[in-house]
């Protein structure tokens, strides 16, 4: 489900209209519903109910405190990939032994705070890395959960910027290294504990079918690794996808019931009943490391037409928000639907959606046919909650976005829009 519907023609998340929001905040400006956030945690929670499982939030998706915290009152753990992020778990009452620390380039300094906080399992990516932890662990005189991630060599089929579990990716471990690895980490590396087996393939998977055959392919490998070094966990990491085009439809509905189909995303159900059977054999807890699908369609960013301007080969509607708050657009050909805020029964146009930055990437739309748009009206970029924010550049030295979450008819305010004193806090003259 999601919570952003017209009410009135006003456009509301959950009780807030909208636009009282965007006068009292200014824009642009990033707009969460709790109520959705809380819907998908718990609807793949229960999906995977009949699984021994752990839910560990990509907090690269969305990493606002707040929705951190909310996510650690459910019951969430959290897959973090950098020290920063750990940082904000704990800030966010987050309890570090629910962390996953994955990534392809983590520094000695992470490791030490890592293990100094006790997380849960480092998933480390190369045997390099492995070596390393171990020496790091023996400096402090500490022993590293760690889990390999092994790299099935899986086509994704998603956008190439996303896609990670291909041979040619920088990602995971070979498939038949593993084993080796595994025993030579054994034999040697006294300062580690081997805890589990860990994948990813990708991010915004559409069809369930490379998830099944990733899952097929690696689950023998976990069970032999349950048998020789007795691993505790498979984590078969996030990539579930959402609907990025019409997702307004109908007002309010329920992503992955209804949009089941040849190209729309897998429903929840078909994932899990697709991959519970080859996982409950193995007796292993089961991690997964969902982001978007916990996110995305639960924020938008709401932005103001500053002008429309007729070009000699277009029309353009440049609006307040750029490439430094949304880049999906630009960087991997995102497509975000553009709805008014106050909807009216105007005529359609075909009309490219700008920002204000120097960049000829800097678009939102092109040639999209769009509600006729008029100076000054406010639009929303819809499904910017996963991979929005935590992505914006002060580019252009144009200030963060402010960022609210709305609970209910309550709106709080959960990051303040930064002014320019933040632009230059930090350097030097
Ligand atoms: N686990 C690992 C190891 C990952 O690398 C990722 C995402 C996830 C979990 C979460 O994947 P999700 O469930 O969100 O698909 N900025 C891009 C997406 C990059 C994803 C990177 N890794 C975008 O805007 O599409």
């Amino acid at each position: 489900m999601h919570s952003f519907h017209y009410r009135n023609a006003a456009l509301h998340c959950e009780e807030v209209d909208l636009s009282a929001l965007a006068e009292d905040h200014g824009t642009p400006l990033y707009v969460y519903s709790a109520a959705t956030i809380r819907d998908h945690y718990r609807r793949l929670s229960s999906a995977l109910s009949g699984l021994d499982h752990h839910i560990a939030y990509a907090v690269k998706a969305n990493s606002n405190l707040s929705i951190l915290k909310m996510l650690a009152d459910e019951g969430a753990g959290f897959d973090i990939v950098s020290g920063g992020e750990l940082f904000r778990v704990l800030s966010a009452g987050g309890d570090a032994a629910g962390c996953t620390f994955a990534g392809v380039g983590k520094t000695r300094d992470e490791i030490k705070y890592a293990l100094e906080e006790g997380i849960y399992c480092f998933n480390a990516e190369s045997e390099a890395e492995l070596c390393f932890i171990d020496k790091v662990a023996g400096e402090l005189g500490k022993v590293a959960p760690v889990a390999l991630r092994v790299n099935p060599n899986v086509d994704a089929k998603t956008h190439k910027y996303i896609s990670t579990g291909k041979s040619e990716n920088k990602f995971g471990v070979d498939f038949d290294n593993i084993a080796g690895i595994y025993a030579h980490a054994a034999r040697e590396m006294k300062n580690i504990s081997l805890r589990g087996l860990q994948m990813h393939i990708g991010s915004q998977l559409t069809s369930v079918q490379p998830f099944v055959e990733a899952v097929e392919k690696v689950a023998p490998l976990a069970a032999q690794l349950k048998t020789d070094h007795q691993i505790e966990f498979f984590s078969i990491g996030g990539g579930i996808g959402i609907v990025y085009e019409d997702s307004l439809a109908s007002g309010s509905r329920d992503w992955w019931e209804e949009q089941s189909g040849e190209d729309k995303p897998l429903t929840l159900e078909e994932y899990a009943q697709a991959i519970i059977p080859t996982l409950e054999p193995l007796g292993l807890k089961i991690l997964l490391e969902p982001g978007r699908m916990i996110a995305g369609n639960a924020g938008v960013l709401l932005s103001r037409v500053l002008y429309r301007k007729q070009g000699a080969a277009k029309v353009f509607a440049i609006v307040d928000a750029g490439m430094g708050d949304l880049i999906r657009p630009a960087l991997y050909q995102g497509h975000h639907d553009i709805i008014p805020v106050t909807e009216s029964g105007r005529k359609t146009e075909t009309i490219d959606v700008v920002g204000p930055i120097c960049e000829s990437g800097d678009f939102f739309a092109q040639n999209r046919e769009l509600p006729g748009l008029e100076e000054g009206e406010l639009i929303a970029l819809l499904s910017a909650g996963a991979y929005g924010f935590v992505m914006a550049s002060n580019y252009n030295s144009r200030p963060f976005p402010a960022e609210i979450l709305v609970d209910g008819s309550e709106a709080r305010l959960i990051r303040k829009r930064q002014g320019f004193d933040d632009l230059i806090s930090g350097e030097i003259l």
